[in-house]
């Protein structure tokens, strides 16, 4: 059977997962790490390094090194949430001819897809050698508060690395799915689902292989990353205090600050207290040195953070109250994503749920593993398992005066459709123009734009006679399209989508074209390395039997050319085996082979004679 993956494209770390023998399993990366950093970076030579490589240059290349770039996915130049990236980050983004964003590494632009993209193509290749085949298909996790936008240009990540989306799944409905697999019960569960970027909540009804999602509420700006940047303010702080000096404006000590915050956070998840210690912090132009060194306490921690954690049991509150569930009516709490080993965030949990939350999943690999369930599930029919999502906002349009007129609500069990009528409102109008919106705002200018999409071609007739019916869906993916029928002649009426903050389609072409040349780079350079190290081999061997041969021949005048030539194909091949020609590469490693095959033989007929 094709090999089909889940992948977990986290803001911090990554998983990639699969089925194998019944049994879902995630696959280590080369170094043997279940998740990977979801890190991608320039180096000064030009090369791209993703994952671990990535991370451990961060300090000493943090304006080529990209992290938490889903916090940027499907997100338009304008919102705040883009305002407050560019505050902390060392990287530099810039407006993109969409209104979209876009990254700027060693002087080239990229787009966020194509950053995700170099995450999932690492994935990829970490799948196809632990596989030994290709990988061309993948179930893929997003936020479940995720809007169309992010989930559009999520896809097209996908696309971008060479991968066939057949699906895209909720985050806590694929830990829901990993935590109910093969198990016989009927239950109400709530995820909780606190990551590196985003958080989100959902409350599921599980029994008989079947899941259903009652309903999902999230923050897509709320994780480990937040924590993270009110410990490096408060350390900028201290630090200002104590020296004068503002680091603000230097980003390697910025990212040695947001290193630390992390990992002293991490660690007060089983201390109580733990020093930060940075020297040589900063060095002022008159070549002072500073250097920092803080306690921090789980007490001091908790006040930095606290209301944080209150957002997130806030959000847990509105999706109970959406899906009329009492608290008590939850059978159990699963706690999913790295930042819930933090000690607040589990009292704070168990004490608004009143229940001691379910021990037995994995907070970094559940998601990742439900994505493979799923995978699994869509390409063998004889799996019973059926999963029921829904639209985690209202979908609608823009009517007279600005309000938001709602088509389809929150919490729909999709795939769904709707459809509206349209009228003509002037004589003769051959095109109308639909505002589609995403969002639970009445005021339609507050919730989140998908696209402008404009029907054109419309019959040439007296007002409000040309009636056109617009249909609007919203996949299992919980992405949205939109199609038009003329009333009266039952037409398929064409349409063009403007404003949207993705990639279009020609450059999407382009991307996917590029990247598939890159895979060809990739692929050959292993192939090299493999030639490379047969060819060390055969070297090994020829220099072993080389005094010995040389012994027994250079009697001869022919014997003194074969040396000679051996001795040239030795040097050839030290040189093919520094330079990058394959083919170069593997001529050479026929000469040797001959060259031995004589030695050999030279040797053997020696030793009978
Ligand atoms: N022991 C720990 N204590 C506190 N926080 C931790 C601990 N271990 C990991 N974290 C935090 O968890 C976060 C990463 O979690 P995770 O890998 O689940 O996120 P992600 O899946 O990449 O992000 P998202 O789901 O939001 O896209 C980081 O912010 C990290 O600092
Ligand atoms: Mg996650």
């Amino acid at each position: 059977m094709e090999n089909v993956v889940g992948i977990d494209l986290g803001t911090s770390n990554s998983v990639v997962a699969i089925v194998e023998d019944g049994v879902p399993t995630v696959i280590p990366n080369k170094g043997g790490y279940k998740t990977t950093p979801s890190m991608v970076a320039i180096s000064e030579s030009g090369k791209r390094l993703v994952g671990h490589i990535a991370k451990r240059q961060a300090v000493t290349n943090s304006v080529n090194t990209v992290y938490a770039a889903k916090r940027l996915i499907g997100r338009k130049w304008e919102s705040p949430a883009i305002r407050a990236v560019q505050q902390s980050c060392p990287y530099s983004i810039v407006e993109g001819p969409h209104g979209d964003v876009r990254i700027v590494l060693r002087e080239q632009v990229y787009s966020i897809p194509e950053i995700g993209a170099f995450i999932l193509q690492e994935l990829k290749m970490v799948a196809e050698q632990y596989l030994g085949g290709a990988v061309d298909k993948a179930v893929i996790t997003v936020p479940a508060y995720f809007n169309d936008n992010q989930r559009q240009a999520t896809k097209d990540a996908g696309r971008i690395a060479g991968l066939d989306v057949i699906r895209i799944i909720n985050e806590p409905t694929a830990a829901a799915l990993a935590y109910g697999f093969g198990k016989d019960f009927e239950r109400r569960v709530a995820v909780y689902d606190l990551g590196g970027g985003t958080f989100d909540v959902s409350i599921l009804d599980i029994g008989n292989g079947v899941f259903e999602v009652v309903s999902t509420a999230g923050d897509t700006f709320l994780g480990g990353e937040d924590f993270d940047i009110r410990v490096m303010n408060w350390l900028i702080q201290v630090f200002q205090e104590r020296t004068g000096v503002d680091v603000r404006d230097d980003r390697m000590s910025l990212q040695r600050l947001r290193d630390a915050a992390e990992k002293a956070r991490c660690e007060l998840s089983t201390v109580r207290e733990t020093l930060i210690d940075l020297p040589f912090l900063y060095t002022t132009a008159s070549g002072e040195t500073h250097h920092l060194q803080e306690n921090l306490s789980r007490d001091q921690l908790e006040d930095l953070t606290r209301d944080l954690v209150d957002r997130t049991i806030s959000i847990c509150e509105r999706t109970l109250t959406e899906a009329k569930v009492e608290r008590g009516e939850i059978d159990d709490v699963i706690l999913v994503g790295g930042m819930t080993r933090m000690p607040l965030v589990q009292r704070s949990v168990a004490e608004f749920f009143n229940l001691e939350p379910c021990k037995g999943v994995h907070p970094d690999e559940v998601v990742g593993l439900g994505a493979s369930i799923q995978a699994s599930a869509l390409i063998d029919d004889s799996q019973d398992m059926l999963l029921l999502d829904v639209t985690p906002h209202s979908l609608g349009i823009m009517v007279h005066g600005g309000s938001f007129h709602r088509l389809i609500t929150q919490n729909t069990t999709v795939p769904t459709s709707a459809a509206h009528i349209f009228t003509t409102v002037r004589e003769n109008q051959t095109s109308v123009k639909i505002l589609v919106l995403q969002g639970e705002s009445d005021d339609a200018t507050k919730n989140e734009l998908l696209g402008e999409f404009i029907l054109e071609g419309l019959r040439k007739a007296p007002k409000g006679q040309v009636e056109v019916k617009v249909t609007f869906s919203i996949s299992a993916d919980g992405i949205v399209s939109v199609a038009a029928q003329d009333l009266e002649t039952g037409r398929e009426q064409s349409i063009t989508v403007t404003a949207t903050s993705g990639l279009t389609e020609e450059e999407l072409q382009r991307l996917v074209e590029q990247s598939q040349g890159y895979m060809v780079e990739v692929r050959a350079s292993e192939e090299f390395e493999r030639e490379r190290q047969k060819i060390e081999g055969l070297v090994s061997e020829v220099r072993e039997l080389f005094p010995q041969v040389e012994g027994i021949m250079s009697g001869t005048s022919f014997g003194r050319d074969a040396i000679a030539k051996a001795e040239a194909v030795l040097d050839r091949a030290e040189t093919e085996m520094k330079g990058n020609d394959l083919r170069a590469l593997s001529d050479v490693g026929e000469s040797l082979e001959r060259t031995l095959n004589m030695f050999r033989g030279v040797v053997t007929k020696t030793n009978l004679s």
